[in-house]
């Protein structure tokens, strides 16, 4: 079978962990975002991280992956992919408002995949003229490393449009799991009481992140706490998630979203990406933020 020409929107952190893996397995991919400074920093990230792996003799050479990734800022230039895999932000609009633009450029065949982490696939899917070629493909933050990919089909999505996706990411060695398309599908439904009890532990005062943290990795060996994992995630991404998950069960008050996370999204206090969140970054010394 020829390999298939894969295309990833959004160049932020799990688009170009995607166009990595792809361009791995040897598939052509074009990696396009709106923002050309987004696709600067994925190169410059992806020749370092792919470097690294050529040094450890992971991959034979960086060059030649680096080189099956065109980065381009034309949404157009999707036209010859098999399969588009969106990574873009987490909002519903904006969503449906590109899937229908990406229906006018792909061709009949190409199957157009959402890595959302909690919004519905079937309202995607409904902003398409052929929905059952739409279907959910959850990988996990970093996506080079993290071997669980929920794949979730729709309630318009085909047999086929399942199994060739499916079948893909299984071929790029990961583990695959058949979701439900409900809010949060598997692992964003389990993880918010993970990450929205430790926010009210913090709000009523009970510990600071630090000591949380520590709890939950050096007594309840989990590999990271939940502030550590908030800042690497993301806090407007996971705010924005937590907000999705909690309306669209009917504000059950199990996954009602936290002020103290929003107020750090609101500060542009994202985490890592932007060297401040619960801890500081931006001086190379990883400490609670005051
Ligand atoms: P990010 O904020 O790092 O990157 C998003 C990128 O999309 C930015 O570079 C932005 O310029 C670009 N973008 C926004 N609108 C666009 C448009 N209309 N056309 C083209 N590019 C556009 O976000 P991140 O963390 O990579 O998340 C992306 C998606 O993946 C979201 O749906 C998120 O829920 C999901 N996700 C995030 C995970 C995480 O841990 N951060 C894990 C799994 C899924």
């Amino acid at each position: 079978m020829k390999k298939q020409i894969v295309g990833v929107l959004g160049a932020g952190s799990m688009g170009a962990g995607i166009a990595q893996i792809a361009a791995v397995e040897t598939h052509q991919v074009l990696l396009v975002d709106l923002n050309a400074d987004a696709l600067e920093n994925a190169k410059t990230s992806l020749t370092k991280v792919l470097s690294r792996l050529e040094e450890k003799g992971r991959i034979s050479s960086a060059d030649e992956v680096i080189n099956r990734i065109t980065f381009s800022q034309k949404i157009t230039d999707f036209s010859h992919c098999d399969i588009v895999i969106e990574a873009i932000i987490e909002n519903i609009e904006v969503k449906q408002k590109v899937f229908t633009s990406l229906e006018g450029i792909v061709s009949a065949n190409c199957i157009l995949a959402s890595n959302t982490s909690s919004l519905s696939i079937a309202a995607i899917a409904s902003a398409c003229s052929m929905p059952e070629r739409v279907i959910g493909i959850h990988f996990f933050n970093p996506a080079p490393l993290m071997p669980l990919v929920e794949i979730i089909p729709a309630v318009q999505t085909s047999e086929e449009t399942k199994n060739t996706a499916r079948e893909l990411i299984d071929g790029w060695k990961k583990v695959t799991v058949l979701t439900k398309d409900t809010p949060g599908f598997i692992v964003n439904r389990v993880a918010r009481p993970f990450y929205g009890e430790a926010l009210r532990i913090y709000e009523e005062g009970l510990a600071d992140f630090a000591t949380i943290d520590w709890a939950m990795t050096e007594l309840g060996g989990f590999k990271m706490g939940p502030f550590t994992l908030m800042d690497y995630i993301g806090n407007d991404v996971n705010y924005t998630v937590t907000e999705t998950v909690f309306a669209a069960f009917y504000y059950d008050p199990r996954y009602k979203p936290s002020f103290t996370q929003k107020r750090h999204s609101e500060a542009g206090w994202f985490g890592r990406k932007s060297g401040r969140g619960y801890y500081n970054y931006a001086e190379g010394v990883e400490q609670p933020a005051p």
